[in-house]
């Protein structure tokens, strides 16, 4: 049976909630079952679709392989359910809705956030902030090309 090893107060959606992981569970683990960030997904084994990332205080992070313990106490944890309802991020969620692929949307937390946190920080157009938030963040179905494209303009 898992213990109980470590424990951390993350602030989701304006909310204070204490989390536990075993062992066994990685942060992934922790905001998908314990949270219930569904939008979060384990994409791959090798730490590089990106569909596990959140925003760890508005700093992109991957999830999967990551240890409850190493975030601080009290870290807001923002994930792409949240940030799309952000009033101010409206104008972000056109541009991704408009350029993502169609198919399976198993990017679609990686691409979402990435293209909302960009506009938030005032970085579109900026090709080296788009490159930035792109990194680790993949479409494994047809690429991240228009995303990419959308996100110069
Ligand atoms: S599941 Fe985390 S990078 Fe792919
Ligand atoms: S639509 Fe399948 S990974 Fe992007």
């Amino acid at each position: 049976m898992a213990t109980s090893t470590s424990g951390r107060t993350l602030v989701i959606a304006g909310k204070s909630r204490a989390f536990s992981a075993s062992a066994e569970e990685d942060l992934l683990a922790v905001l998908r079952k314990k949270a219930g960030l569904k939008s979060l997904l384990r994409g791959c084994k090798n730490g590089r679709c990106g569909a596990c990332r959140v925003l760890v205080d508005e700093a992109l992070t991957r999830t999967c392989g990551t240890r409850l313990e190493s975030l601080p106490e009290g870290a807001i944890v923002t994930a792409y359910e949240e940030i799309a309802k952000d009033p101010n991020a409206i104008h972000a969620i056109a541009i991704f809705e408009g350029s993502r692929p169609s198919r399976c949307h198993l990017c679609v937390p990686a691409l979402g956030l990435a293209a909302v946190h960009l506009v938030r920080l005032g970085k579109r157009g900026d090709r080296a902030a788009v490159d930035e938030v792109l990194e680790g963040a993949a479409c494994m179905c047809t690429g991240r090309a228009s995303l990419r494209e959308a996100l110069l303009k």
